[in-house]
């Protein structure tokens, strides 16, 4: 028996093209495993808990519980959409999940690996509270990098302990944080340093994860695993505090598999399962190193692989939500109204598992247009309809080569999917279909017919077997267009085994044929690559980071003198007091004010903006105004203040 997990993704945000890169190939593996006479679980949820739930739901202005339960529902329809078919997709808020995990947590403390101790957190005197996780950002101890309070997301890639981040920063408010004394609980990892040292070296899976699951071995610390939160699950020995989200969301794969089958005891207790975790490689520290200490630590049975997806680019580019480099699932693909099977065939085909994917729209239409439909859905299509006009129905008797040729590729898709070499699986099915076409072309039937329909039928039935072989072999890659094809031949993809590809039926009986695939044209593809270059320019043109703000001196001044510049009807020139000096400013006002009315005013300046001449007046300054028709209103204070006075 088998259990697959995949990582769990944050219910605050939508699935984009580099979420799929874990579950699409998942999803096949779980599919190949199947067809092989496996039986596998497969489970995956919703991850609820956390600063990052807490954060996007202020931003969204829902509660944590709205926020949640609104992207819950948005990962069950894109998963189905998409024919990932989880034998259980949960929530980390269900109380199911709270028990198990608090039950663990529990266990965990009475075999002595959790201990408290008074730590020094990040507060913020501004917003009176502590700053866990994502609520602080500043600079990463270790790389020196810009990082957020738990992780150097953009550096090194470091797990951060309370505490350890540098020059830290109110993330609500960008005040500099100090820090403050707080009791807080510890999970003992250091003990694990011998059990962790054997255990990797006997774990499999992808190499991407065990090389960078084994740089860290040397350098273990205890974690902290309790939090200044109400959002999460709360710590069984101190029930103010919740857990850390990276302590519950993994035991999600325990509390879910408990929802999917009976047989979670032999997987989780009894080590009668091989469990099988796949991850994208940000979180291989998470699963290689913290979470099967926990589980040993509270006797659980342990994880045999992990399976790390690589990076993600898209359209040559690092994938960046905030620098507009993404493809969003349901809103671009789906809506665009493209095969599902597409993108899985995308995802799996594009490179090995573990090296970095990149998604283009170009690429994509070159890869549905020549793989997909003229190699493999132009064979599927050519016999079906030949045999349809010629035959209707096909005595089936099958040459050796074709044969084993059919062997041959089932046993590359085998031993590739023991590997999680997915490509490889997907091009054996490729090099199939060539084989067919070639095999087809060089016999050429629709001649042959013309004087010897018994032998035409033997080069039919070969073609046939290629055929039913695709279907059953793509089966987990193209679950959906195989299915409707496998109607025209009358077989159940869904009753296969990998072994029928050589079995070779009495007769076969072929319905009219309908085109399984359909071309992807330019004009599709166009408006996607220019909404890629659109958000690109939103994100970075609207879009001022709190840093570049404060680079902003903006103060209160009093306009001391005004008068009007000669010769232009807009332009004025004022001399302000801004607390520190006087400045001379020329701004375009004088149709909206006299200078009498403007001495004694008081208005926002930018006071570092760049001198500028301005009809050969020098300009130290700006004053900020709004425009109302193309006439400007002075912005002023709503109470009186003294010039100088800082505006943020
Ligand atoms: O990094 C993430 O997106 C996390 N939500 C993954 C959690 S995986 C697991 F351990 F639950
Ligand atoms: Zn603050």
């Amino acid at each position: 028996m088998k259990l697959v997990t995949c990582g769990l993704p944050y219910a605050n945000g939508k699935l984009h093209v580099g979420h799929l890169r874990t579950y699409v190939p998942a999803d096949v593996y779980v599919r190949y495993l199947r067809l092989m006479g496996e039986k596998v679980v497969f489970i995956c949820g919703s991850d609820c808990h956390g600063t990052p739930i807490v954060v996007n739901a202020e931003k969204e202005g829902l509660k944590p519980q709205e926020l949640v339960d609104k992207y819950h529902e948005h990962f069950k329809r894109v998963f189905k959409a998409l024919n990932v078919e989880f034998d259980f997709f949960g929530k980390t808020t269900e109380s199911y999940h709270h028990e198990r995990t608090r039950e663990f947590v529990k266990k965990l403390a009475e075999n002595g690996y959790i201990y408290k101790k008074e730590i020094e957190l990040a507060y913020c005197e501004n917003c009176n509270m502590f700053l866990p996780d994502r609520y602080v950002e500043g600079i990463c101890p270790y790389c020196k990098t810009p990082a957020r309070g738990d992780e150097c997301d953009q550096g090194c890639g470091r797990h951060l302990e309370p505490g350890e981040i540098l020059e830290p920063k109110c993330k609500i408010c960008g005040n500099k944080a100090v820090f403050r004394k707080q009791m807080h609980y510890f999970f003992k990892l250091t003990a694990f340093q011998d059990f962790l040292e054997e255990y990797l070296s006997n774990l499999s899976g992808t190499e991407n994860a065990l090389n960078y699951a084994r740089q860290w071995i040397g350098n273990l610390k205890d974690w902290c695993i309790t939090r200044n939160l109400d959002w999460g699950v709360r710590f069984p020995l101190d029930e103010s505090l919740v857990l850390y989200v990276w302590v519950d969301a993994p035991i999600g794969y325990i509390s879910f598999t408990e929802k999917a089958t009976d047989d979670w005891r032999k997987i989780w207790l009894e080590g009668k399962a091989e469990i099988i975790h796949f991850i994208g490689l940000d979180i291989a520290y998470h699963h290689c190193i913290f979470w099967p200490a926990m589980l040993k630590g509270a006797n659980y049975a342990l994880p045999s692989a992990v399976i790390a997806s690589g990076m993600v680019k898209i359209e040559g580019k690092n994938l960046s939500k905030s620098r507009g480099y993404v493809v969003w699932v349901e809103d671009e693909y789906l809506k665009a109204g493209f095969n599902p099977d597409y993108l899985r065939y995308y995802l799996v085909n594009y490179t090995s598992h573990d090296k970095d994917l990149n998604f283009s729209w170009d690429v994509f239409r070159e890869k549905v247009n020549n793989e997909i439909i003229a190699t493999f859905g132009n064979f599927l299509f050519r016999i079906l309809s030949f045999v349809w006009k010629n035959f209707g129905v096909v005595s089936m008797e099958v040459d050796r080569e074709i044969l084993s040729k059919i062997e041959e590729t089932k046993n590359k898709i085998v031993n590739a999917i023991k590997k999680w070499e997915f490509k490889s699986a997907s091009d054996a099915v490729m090099e199939l279909a060539s084989f067919g076409n070639v095999y087809f072309q060089n016999s050429k039937p629709w001649e042959l017919l013309k004087s010897d329909k018994a032998k035409t039928m033997k080069v039919v039935a070969n073609c046939l077997q290629i055929v039913k072989a695709l279907l059953i072999l793509s089966y987990p890659i193209m679950p959906k267009s195989m299915e409707k094809v496998a109607g025209t031949i009358g077989i159940n993809l869904g009753n296969c085994s990998i072994d029928d590809v050589l079995k070779v039926d009495e007769k076969i009986e072929v319905k009219k044929p309908d085109l399984p695939f359909k071309k992807i044209e330019n004009e599709e593809i166009e408006p996607l690559k220019k909404a890629i270059q659109e958000k690109f320019c939103e994100k970075n043109e609207s879009e001022v980071s709190i840093e570049e703000f404060r680079k902003m001196d903006f103060r209160v001044g009093k306009i001391v003198s005004a008068q009007k510049i000669e010769g232009s009807k807009k332009l004025m020139k004022l001399v302000v007091d801004i607390g520190s000096e006087k400045r001379q400013i020329v701004a375009g006002i004088a149709e909206s004010y006299s200078p009498e009315e403007l001495i004694g005013k008081l208005v926002v300046v930018l006071a570092n903006l760049k001198p500028a001449k301005l009809m050969g007046v020098e300009s130290r300054s700006m004053i900020l105004a709004v425009d109302v028709e193309g006439k400007p209103i002075l912005l002023t204070p709503e109470r009186e203040v003294k010039p100088g006075e800082k505006v943020k």
